[in-house]
C-alpha cells in the first residue's frame, strides 16, 4: 500500500509512519523538515502545509492509497491538504480527539454525544476542541465516506512530545510506588478526570480497536522513556508543574497510595 503521512517525524504520525514501514507499504512524509529527521525508509517531502502553493509542488504528481493526517491547528490547513488529495488518495484518515464532544461527556457516550462547532474553513487553531471538529469538517468534505475521523483520548507511546505521563511517572517514581502499579487510569490533573475513561468504545472495538492490559502499556512507557532519555516536552504543552495545583497534586498521590 502507498501511504502518505503528513507529519510523520514525532510521536502520533511517527508511530503511524514505523507500523507502516514494518507492514511493506511505501511511505512518503510531508512536513517542514524542522522537529526531526524523517524515518530511515521513508520518501521524505518538504513544504510549509500552510502554504497551499508549496504543497501542491512537493506532491507533484504523486498518488497514494491512504493519507493518515494529524494537524491539530487551524482547520483551514487540513481543508486545503484534503482539497488537494481528494482525486488522488482512495481513503484520509484524521488522527482527531475525543475532545471533539461536547463536555460534559455523558457517562457511556459513544459516536452519537453532542459535538462542539467547527468551521472547516477556520483560520484559527487557539480552541482545540473547535479547531479538531473543523478538521474533521474538512476532511469529511473532500473525502466523504472515504474518510476516517479517528477520535482518540489519551495517546501515549515512543516519540511522546507532550510531557504530561512521562511527568506523571517520574512524579509516582519520586514517592517511591512501585514501578508499573495500575495508576493511571484516571489522568490525574486533567481538567476532565472523571470523564477521560467511560466511553462506550463497541464501535471501535467492532472496528479492530485492541486492548491489552495497562500493566503493560505502563512498562512499555517505561521502556521508551528511558530510552529517548526523558524528551523535553513541547514549548506549547506545559508540564503539570507549571499548571498543576500542589494541594490538589499532594490529594492525588495520597489517593494513589491508599489505593496500594
Ligand atoms: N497526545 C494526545 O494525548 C492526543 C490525544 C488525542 C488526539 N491527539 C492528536 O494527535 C495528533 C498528534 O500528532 P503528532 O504527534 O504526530 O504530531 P503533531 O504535533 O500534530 O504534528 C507534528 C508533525 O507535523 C509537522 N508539522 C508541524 N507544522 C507543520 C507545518 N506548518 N507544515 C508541515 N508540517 C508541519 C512536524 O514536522 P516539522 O516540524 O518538521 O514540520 C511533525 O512531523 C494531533 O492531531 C492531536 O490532536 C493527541
Amino acid at each position: 500500500m502507498r501511504v502518505l503521512v503528513l507529519g510523520g517525524t514525532h510521536h502520533v504520525g511517527r508511530a503511524v509512519v514505523e507500523v507502516a514501514l514494518r507492514r511493506g507499504d511505501a511511505v512518503t512524509t510531508l512536513n517542514r523538515g524542522l522537529s526531526r529527521p524523517p524515518a530511515p525508509g521513508v520518501e521524505a517531502l518538504v513544504a510549509d502545509r500552510t502554504d497551499p502553493d508549496a504543497v501542491r509542488r512537493a506532491l507533484g504528481g504523486r498518488s497514494w492509497d491512504a493519507v493518515i493526517d494529524t494537524w491539530a491547528w487551524a482547520p483551514r490547513v487540513v481543508a486545503d491538504s484534503a482539497r488537494l488529495l481528494a482525486g488522488r488518495a482512495g481513503h484520509y484518515g484524521y488522527v482527531s480527539s475525543r475532545a471533539v464532544y461536547a463536555w460534559p461527556w455523558p457517562a457511556g457516550a459513544d459516536e452519537s454525544a453532542p459535538l462542539v462547532a467547527g468551521d472547516p474553513g477556520g483560520q484559527d487553531g487557539g480552541d482545540y476542541a473547535a479547531a479538531k471538529r473543523g478538521g474533521e469538517l474538512a476532511v469529511a468534505e473532500a473525502f466523504g465516506e472515504r474518510a476516517l475521523l479517528a477520535r482518540a483520548g489519551m495517546i501515549l507511546g515512543p516519540y511522546e512530545d507532550v510531557g504530561r505521563m512521562p511527568w506523571w511517572l517520574r512524579r509516582l517514581e519520586r514517592e517511591n510506588f512501585p514501578l508499573g502499579m495500575e495508576f493511571g487510569l484516571r489522568y490525574p490533573g486533567d481538567p476532565h478526570p472523571t470523564g477521560l475513561h467511560d466511553a462506550d468504545v463497541s464501535a471501535a472495538l467492532a472496528a479492530g480497536l485492541t486492548l491489552r492490559p495497562l500493566r503493560e502499556t505502563l512498562a512499555d512507557t517505561w521502556a521508551w522513556l528511558r530510552r529517548e532519555g526523558d524528551p523535553a516536552p513541547r514549548p506549547d504543552t506545559p508540564s503539570p508543574a507549571q499548571w498543576f495545583d500542589p494541594v490538589q497534586e499532594r490529594h492525588v498521590l495520597e489517593l494513589a497510595r491508599s489505593l496500594m
